[in-house]
């Protein structure tokens, strides 16, 4: 396994169309520090401020430019959606026991877990509301139930760490909730405050959870390949912290009953999995390549959600998204080999 050089193209997340918004909500998420007590401030901006790739921002924006036009509704949603987004991150940095997150120590490395714990529910609660400013009730109440599910999607995850028994479907459903809810939100919700049509809504929400799915498995192989360094984040903890990804799912659906019968063994006494002992029972390649088939073919049923939009430059920074988190998979597949 290469870990040290991408033979691939690094990707372009396409961010020029809305290169313009996305500078005012930087500005307005590193702003939202200041609502918080002078005790508190320091605390939220360290995490506001570093630099994340923004890309639920960027999928509420092009939602909003798909449909009509995007407005200070947009920038509004795309604030609260990071903001969620961080404050899982807080917690899951937690939960992993992560050092690194966007190429920072993680809060839980700075001030500890106890901290930590209450920073990531205070930005949950400042985002929920913030979100109560929306005229239209159904947009709050959609973001507090995607923020439900993240956190639900995390708690189905812990519950099944090591755990042998987790289907595909399982963990296709578990990254639903965890991940793919907030993505879901910005497209369908970045329409919806156009007033689209609801079957154009639906299309987009669609859209963006497969998006978001996608992105997911994606990151679940890139913890597997990825280089830290790089990534700018703790990598390799989903194996030591139980969690059972599509690429190792599919490892497991591969070894023998004897290999399976030592994984078992392994995984019933907690022990950590290193990635050398799994490589030496399975075809690690494999499973890698064909975590990428899965995550690349749903990449055209999310592409197949945009037919009810218009041809618009908009439209194709959509489409745009998918082939970025297609290269993305093709330099994991790269990385495996
Ligand atoms: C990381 O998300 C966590 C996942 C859901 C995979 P991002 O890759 O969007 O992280 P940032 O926001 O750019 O740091
Ligand atoms: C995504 O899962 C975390 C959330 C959705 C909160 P991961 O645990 O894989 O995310 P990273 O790899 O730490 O960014
Ligand atoms: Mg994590
Ligand atoms: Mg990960």
């Amino acid at each position: 396994m290469n870990t040290q050089t991408a033979s691939a193209n690094t990707p372009v997340f396409p961010f020029e169309l809305i290169r313009a918004d996305l500078e005012v909500v930087e500005k307005a998420i590193r702003d939202q520090a200041r609502a918080f007590d002078p005790a508190v401030e320091g605390y939220v901006s360290y995490v506001c401020q570093a630099a994340g790739k923004r890309i639920r921002p960027a999928l509420a924006l092009m939602a909003g430019g798909a449909t009509g036009g995007k407005t200070a509704d947009h920038t509004r949603l795309s604030v609260i959606l990071e903001m969620i987004h961080i404050a899982s991150l807080v917690h899951d940095d937690i939960m992993d026991g992560a050092a690194t997150r966007r190429g920072l120590p993680t809060a839980a490395a700075k001030w500890g877990s106890a901290l930590s714990v209450l920073l990531g529910d205070a930005l949950f609660a400042y985002a929920l509301e913030l979100a109560t400013e929306f005229e239209d009730a159904v947009v709050c109440r959609s973001i507090a139930k995607a923020s439900r599910d993240v956190c639900s999607g995390e708690i189905f995850q812990t519950q099944r760490r090591f755990d042998l028994n987790l289907s595909v479907p399982d963990y296709l459903r578990m990254i639903e909730m965890k991940t793919a809810a907030l993505f879901g939100v910005a497209a369908g919700m970045g329409a919806r405050l156009n007033g689209v049509p609801e079957n154009v809504e639906a299309a987009l929400h669609s859209c963006g959870m497969k998006l978001g799915t996608v992105y997911q498995i994606y990151d679940d192989c890139l913890d597997l390949v990825g280089d830290e360094k790089k990534v700018g984040k703790t990598l390799r903890t989903d194996l030591v912290k139980g969690k059972l990804t599509l690429p190792i799912l599919y490892l497991l659906m591969d070894a023998t009953d004897a290999q399976k019968q030592k994984l078992n063994k392994m995984l019933l006494q907690g022990e950590p999995i290193d990635t050398t002992i799994l490589a030496s029972i399975a075809d690690y390649e494999g499973a890698v390549e064909k975590a990428v088939k899965f995550a690349q073919s749903m990449l055209k049923d999310a592409v197949a959600d945009l037919i009810c939009l218009s041809d618009t430059p908009y439209k194709q920074a959509f489409e745009g998204v998918a082939e970025y988190i297609h290269g993305l998979l093709d330099n994991c597949r790269a990385l495996s080999r």
